[in-house]
């Protein structure tokens, strides 16, 4: 018997669906062509299910995701629904449900990709974002005092448990020491003068663990300069959730934009299912129109199968995905292309046919 996995998928709003069935298509194609299968079970949860049930998700919809083998997330957010609702009560929710405290976002530079700095070599930008994805500063604590008074006060509070600080260090060292890499990490020591310095002296302990693996550590400042200046600089990058928020949109500006940007949601205990998903959003303005770039799904996609352990196999939809930014034949209009969402997907399932 060939092994099966499960996946949940939630397409959400806008692109959302039309980007997942890309992904789906050549998730599909890869087990028809290696010794394992998917079983795909969808989801309607988003904004349209909220605003005909007024929830996100169903009631037990975390019960109902919880044996399932990864989740294949497209996007959530439409106009009517407020961020703050459609974000925390679904996507938030499964991420702190479910542990997901690792967030890896690759920033490469494919051959064919566009980049907006100039004097780089392709091989230069070639980074491995590791963020921190459980809490720090969107721990969601604080408080709003004096509400509309004049002496209103509000107070947002980052929040860096030992644990929560230790272990996505050790998860950058062990993904750095496998890769022979080097590990940077970004903090903010100087300013935060309790969470940063904490984060530096933790990095100092982790590191001795692995004498064999270089380190460097840079102020969130300069580093958001190195990025641009010197991104041969950075190999695999660790930092907490809310710079790695900024500076991994800031990378996929560097590799080629959203529409190739993509992120996996960890848990690397696999007690509960990991999320992979696009970083871009449901894109109302191009939704519909079969103008939406899949290969950030796509790359997502890949991202599903490394974490399987079929790391072949991922990278051969990724080599797939620089062949056809290559060809320049195929692409959606962002791309400066003039192909459909899904043709793009039978590009690639067409290009994995021939290796
Ligand atoms: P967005 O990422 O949806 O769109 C930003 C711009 O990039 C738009 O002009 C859009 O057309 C373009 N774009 C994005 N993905 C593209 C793709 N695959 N191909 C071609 N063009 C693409 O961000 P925006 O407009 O700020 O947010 C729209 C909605 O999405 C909001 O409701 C927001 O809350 C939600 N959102 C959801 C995320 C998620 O589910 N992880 C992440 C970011 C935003
Ligand atoms: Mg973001």
């Amino acid at each position: 018997m060939s092994k099966t996995f499960k996946i949940a998928v939630i397409p959400g709003d806008g692109i959302g669906p039309e980007v997942i069935n890309e992904g789906i298509k050549v998730l599909q194609k890869v087990a028809e062509q290696s010794d394992f299968q998917f079983e795909f079970t969808h989801f309607p949860w988003g904004c349209e299910y909220y605003v005909e049930h007024g929830k996100m998700m169903a009631d037990d919809g975390i019960e109902q995701l919880k044996s399932f083998d990864a989740i294949y997330l497209g996007a959530v957010g439409y106009p009517g629904v407020p961020d703050h609702i459609s974000l925390w009560d679904l996507l938030l929710k499964i991420r702190k449900e479910f542990d997901q405290y690792v967030n890896i976002r690759p920033i490469t530079l494919l051959k064919g990709a566009p980049c907006p700095l100039k004097n780089v070599k392709r091989e230069d930008i070639d980074m491995l974002f590791i963020r921190e994805n459980s809490e720090g500063e969107y721990a969601g604590a604080g408080d709003w005092l004096f509400k509309g008074k004049p002496e209103e006060v509000v107070l947002q509070t980052g929040v860096f448990s030992r644990k929560g600080t230790e272990r996505i260090i050790r998860y950058a060292f062990e993904t750095a020491q496998k890769m022979k890499k080097s590990v940077t990490s970004i903090s903010k020591g100087n300013a935060l003068n309790y969470s940063m310095v904490f984060w530096d002296q933790v990095f100092e302990e982790v590191s001795r663990d692995y004498p064999d693996v270089p380190t460097y550590s840079y102020l969130v400042d300069a580093a958001s300069m190195f990025m641009i200046t010197q991104p041969k600089r950075f190999e695999v990058v660790v930092t907490s959730n809310l710079f790695g928020d900024i500076l991994t949109d800031l990378g996929a500006a560097l590799a080629g934009g959203l529409g190739l940007a993509a992120g996996a949601n960890i848990n690397p205990e696999r007690a509960y299912p990991s999320m992979f998903e696009p970083i871009h959003g449901s894109a109302p303005d191009i939704a519909g129109k079969g103008l939406a770039n899949p290969l950030a799904a796509i790359w997502s996609a890949s991202q599903m199968l490394d974490f399987f352990g079929y790391e072949q196999q991922g990278r051969m939809v990724l080599d797939a995905i620089e062949q056809l930014l290559v060809e320049k034949e195929v692409l959606t209009p962002d791309m400066g292309g003039t192909a459909s969402t899904s043709e793009v997907g039978d590009r690639v399932v067409e290009l994995l046919n021939n290796r």
